[in-house]
């Protein structure tokens, strides 16, 4: 991490990691509606940084609602069901004795298989296992900014199929596993559906191009041939998730994280079997991709 940097006339201290990508703010109280101008600095640093995590947030749920809704309205959360009485709450759990594979293994944009794919995603930390369980983020502006002139110019007219299919679908991850899982998890035809969007994508806030493809929901790209499409697709996802595109982030109880899906993949790691670990999190509508 680098220095905090309290600017004279703000309210917050944000930390960057020494690469920019990811921060720490401090210096706020969430479980109060924030006053515009500490949410101007707020919405900032999110744009600044891609993902931002504020430790010490012991909130309600009612109040991670409110937090949510101050970045936007609620997104549409598919495929799982969510906590009893929230709609737009989803409880990521898993038990200690549970053996299926932690949910978002995989490297993804949450729910970018959505004609207009969430904004942001939150996650607040309830149960963290003593062990494991870390969140792992790549940066897709920097990953796309690496690229060489001559592959940004041979990306900048693809679009990219997206489908929650290889996860949800019939024939998907979910529908195929035999172990418990205490998520409730809704395998359906619809998520075989596929929808595509430009494989780089232009940040409305930033106007930063950023790679917008994943292992877990790009199944291809538009008119190419799968052969084809692996060859690209597979090198663009080793580019991506490099070392130095990667942000660790490491939990703490009652630390809030809001992440940007369209800058951003993330994963979420395992190593934590005969621990619980119990996430809240809601999502923020975002926009068609452009
Ligand atoms: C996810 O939202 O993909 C899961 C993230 C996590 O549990 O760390």
């Amino acid at each position: 991490m680098l220095d905090r940097v309290r600017t004279p006339n703000s309210n917050i201290e944000v930390t960057p990691t020494a690469s920019g990508f990811g921060a720490v703010v401090t210096g706020l109280d969430l479980s109060k509606p924030l006053a515009n101008g500490v949410m101007d600095e707020v919405r900032q640093a999110w744009a600044d940084h891609g993902v931002l995590s504020f430790p010490d947030q012991p909130l309600s749920l009612d109040q991670l609602e409110a937090v949510t809704l101050q970045f936007g309205p609620f997104g549409v959360d598919p495929f799982i069901a969510p906590m009893p009485g929230r709609p737009n709450v989803l409880e990521l759990r898993r038990e200690p004795d549970e053996k299926a594979t932690n949910f978002g293994a995989g490297w993804h944009s949450d729910w970018s298989f959505q004609p207009a794919p969430p904004a942001a995603t939150l996650l607040h930390g309830q149960v963290i296992p003593p062990v494991g369980g870390d969140t792992l983020f790549a940066d897709c502006t920097g990953a796309y900014a690496a690229l060489s002139p001559v592959m940004r110019e041979m990306l900048a007219p693809l679009r990219a199929i997206h489908s929650a299919g290889r996860a949800y679908g019939t024939k998907g991850v979910f529908a195929r596993e035999t172990e418990k899982r205490t998520m409730q998890i809704i395998v359906s035809e619809e998520a075989d559906k596929t929808h595509t969007h430009p494989l780089v994508r232009t940040h409305l806030v930033t106007g930063e191009k950023a790679l917008f493809v994943s292992p877990v929901y790009t199944l291809g790209i538009e008119g190419m041939t799968p052969a084809e499409s692996q060859a690209i697709l597979g090198f663009l996802f080793a580019h991506m998730t490099q070392e130095a595109f990667v942000f660790r982030h490491r939990w703490a109880k009652d630390t809030l994280l809001i992440w940007d899906n369209r800058r951003t993949i993330h994963l979420a790691e395992g190593g934590y079997d005969g621990h619980l670990r119990v996430m809240h999190r809601t999502t923020v509508a975002g926009e068609v991709p452009v």
